[in-house]
């Protein structure tokens, strides 16, 4: 009977959003969710994303037929460039497998959810998640039940990357674990490793038989630079790393409620890996025509114009550098607000820190604070989304961590 349900708590982050919305203070900040934010506080749809709308509904032939159940083929091919770069020899191989998806998170979903079914069958295999990361993580993979663990991931003490904590779990790992990375703009911490460090990480994954899943959901937002984004990914591949990588255009299109994303598996380089992947793409097949039949169009379509067309493309790479531009600016003019007030401790990793969120260090208790008498809104771990702070409001914001932290 349903009267046995437990009740189960609100959703942090969409709870956040509520709590700021019913909020009624003309001061109010919100740097809850990890949207962007124009100077005006308000959500920024594209120019690239109008252009391809208009050009969208002047389409004669367009209409509301279903997708195949891998989705938009425009869109995949196009999204598997994006990511593995034109000249991406698993592409010219063959050995790359792609299925439009509910955006990021049925990305990540389809990925768990094949894992779980199809690797290592029969055996022991557990994921390890970094420490901290995105909320959404956990539920995905224990929901198709896979084993949960960690590695860590962000050093208190430094505000930076723990790499050799990092590094010493992965290699404690049991042989063949799933390692789950965030490709790039680390969410929450705003923390990457290097390049340097990334090769590492690639040889302790390979030198344990371990299998790499990327979430690459902030491509273009971390250096501005799609391909820069994506460098730990390609170099992954050219590694001839077998892997998973789940895309959201959620936040790099503003395309948050269009749920436009891409999953892709890519085999590694062997003389029968076009059909393993064909194999893999067969099964994937079953597993997204059972769950969501096939994905839904707008977005892609969008997506795909964009994609698609040099001149859109180019207009793309300029929209993302206005949003990345605009946060690092806000970075700047926070930690300057903080330096200037002689806030007590370090504010270097605002600064230091990448892409959409900021891991600032507050503790709940300041967080809390800065809720109930400031009207900031941000998660109970200390991130801050960013582009929620602008010109008009960075100030306060800053006047208002200085009063909770001296406290
Ligand atoms: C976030 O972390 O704020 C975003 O990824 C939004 C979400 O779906 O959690």
């Amino acid at each position: 009977r349903s009267d046995a349900v437990p009740q189960a708590p609100e959703d942090p982050l969409f709870g956040l959003m509520a709590a700021y919305r019913k909020d009624t203070s003309d001061k109010k900040v919100d740097l809850g969710i990890g949207a962007y934010r124009d100077d005006n506080a308000k959500p920024w749809i594209l120019p690239v994303v109008k252009h391809a709308d208009q050009k969208l509904h002047e389409d004669p032939n367009l209409n509301h037929e279903y997708l195949p159940i891998a989705g938009l083929a425009e869109f995949t091919n196009a999204s598997q460039k994006v990511l593995l770069g034109v000249d991406s020899l698993a592409i010219k191989e063959q050995r790359v497998r792609s299925f439009q998806t509910i955006s990021g998170t049925g990305a990540v979903h389809l990925g768990a959810l094949f894992l779980a079914k199809f690797y290592r069958q029969g055996q022991e295999k557990a994921v390890y998640l970094s420490s901290p990361t995105w909320a959404n993580h956990n539920q995905i993979f224990t929901n198709v039940q896979l084993p949960i663990k960690t590695y860590p991931y962000f050093s208190a003490k430094t505000k930076g990357l723990d790499f050799d904590g990092m590094i010493d779990a992965i290699d404690r790992a049991p042989d063949g674990s799933i390692i789950v990375l965030h490709a790039c703009a680390h969410n929450p911490t705003g923390v990457d490793p290097t390049q340097e460090q990334w090769k590492q990480i690639a040889k302790t994954i390979h030198n344990k038989n371990h299998f790499p899943f990327f979430d690459c959901a902030y491509q273009g937002f971390a250096s501005g630079d799609l391909a820069r984004d994506a460098w730990a990914i390609r170099h992954f591949i050219q590694e001839g790393f077998e892997m998973c990588i789940a895309q959201s255009y959620a936040k790099n299109f503003g395309l948050y409620g269009e749920r436009a994303g891409c999953f892709h598996f890519v085999t590694g380089p062997a003389s029968d890996a076009s059909e393993t992947a064909n194999r893999v793409a067969s099964q994937l097949a079953i597993l997204q025509r059972s769950e969501i039949s096939n994905p839904p169009a707008y977005g892609a379509r969008i997506a795909s114009l964009v994609l698609n067309d040099d001149k859109l493309f180019a207009e793309w790479e300029a929209n993302l550098r206005t949003m990345s531009g605009r946060i690092i600016d806000m970075r700047q003019k926070l930690k300057a607000a903080l330096d200037k007030m002689g806030t007590p401790g370090t504010w270097d990793h605002i600064t230091d820190q990448i892409g959409m969120f900021s891991f600032t260090g507050l503790t709940e208790k300041q967080v809390l604070r800065l809720r109930e008498e400031f009207h900031v809104y941000m998660t109970k771990n200390g991130r801050i989304s960013m582009a929620g702070l602008n010109s008009k409001n960075f100030e306060y914001f800053a006047k208002a961590v200085d009063q909770v932290v001296r406290e």
